[in-house]
């Protein structure tokens, strides 16, 4: 049986490829999140889900509540190993998560660390358990990319191209929008560049996977958010904190409802 995409597309070359989604940027979404919603009350933990290698973690280090990371790639589990910082990191998979009902004061879905099951059925799971593990008044912090902009820029059916090289190694990028499944699909090709030092992550034959994430309204995650007891409390368009219909990201703040 073939691996899902994920689980070929965050190996340990993930790093190389978005070089860009590097510390400084998590320092500034970090910076914002607490202006939009409490992170935690009572000093309960903060899960970081997808927390990839760490790069917001490390930052989120703080004396009033304690980091998990958790993640399903073990080469990004182990860069984030690597970093500076007290924060607890577990293996799995966000649909199951080990932890206990009402433990957390938040849960954060960073830098698009959500919608890859499909559609809105698919993703519910996660959703569930999200809500599940959240004290009641906690917060869930989801920064998605922004789906009407994506939408609008791909249109349904063409497909854009981009190649770059990255330290030894040559990426193509084709993205193109399938109206019909309601996803937006990226075609990654990866080769060594022969000759060089880099890519040392890379295996010798590189690598090809389809990247499929869930293009949604903003009418469906908060129905998603919803039937789990979760309600949009707050919204930001970028790190920066731009208002939501003008930026490139949708930040959004789901509060545990008290029940
Ligand atoms: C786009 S990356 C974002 C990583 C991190 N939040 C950041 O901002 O750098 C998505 C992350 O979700 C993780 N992931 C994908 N599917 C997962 C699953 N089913 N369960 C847990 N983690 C998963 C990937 O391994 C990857 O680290």
């Amino acid at each position: 049986m073939s691996d899902s995409w994920y689980e070929v597309a965050f190996g340990s070359h993930y790093p190389e490829i978005y070089g860009h989604r590097n510390e400084a940027e998590a320092k500034l979404c970090l910076e914002l999140l607490p202006t939009l919603a409490p992170l935690s009350e009572n000093g309960l933990p903060v899960l970081d889900l997808g927390c990839g290698d760490g790069r917001h973690l490390e930052n989120l280090q703080n004396d009033s509540f304690h980091g998990i990371g958790l993640d399903l790639s073990a080469p990004l589990l182990d860069l984030a190993r690597k970093r500076p910082g007290p924060a607890s990191l577990i293996r799995g998979d966000m649909r199951h998560l080990p932890l206990a009902n009402h433990s957390l004061g938040s849960v954060f879905s960073l830098f698009t660390a959500f919608g890859y099951f499909g559609r809105l059925q698919e993703n519910s799971v996660m959703v569930q358990e999200v809500s599940r593990v959240l004290a009641p008044g906690g917060h869930w912090f989801l920064d998605y990319f922004n789906c009407d902009r994506v939408r609008h820029e791909l249109g349904s059916g063409e497909s854009f191209q981009r190649k770059r090289i990255v330290q030894g190694m040559s990426i193509v990028e084709t993205r193109r929008y399938i109206e019909a499944q309601g996803l937006v699909a990226k075609d990654v090709q990866l080769e060594k560049i022969s000759g060089s030092e880099g890519a040392l992550n890379l295996p010798n034959e590189g690598l090809r996977y389809t990247e499929q994430v869930a293009v949604f309204s903003l009418e469906e995650i908060d129905e998603l958010a919803g039937t789990q007891g979760l309600v949009r409390v707050a919204a930001a368009g970028s790190y920066a904190g731009a208002p939501l219909a003008e930026g490139d990201r949708w930040i959004l703040v789901y509060g545990r409802k008290k029940v």
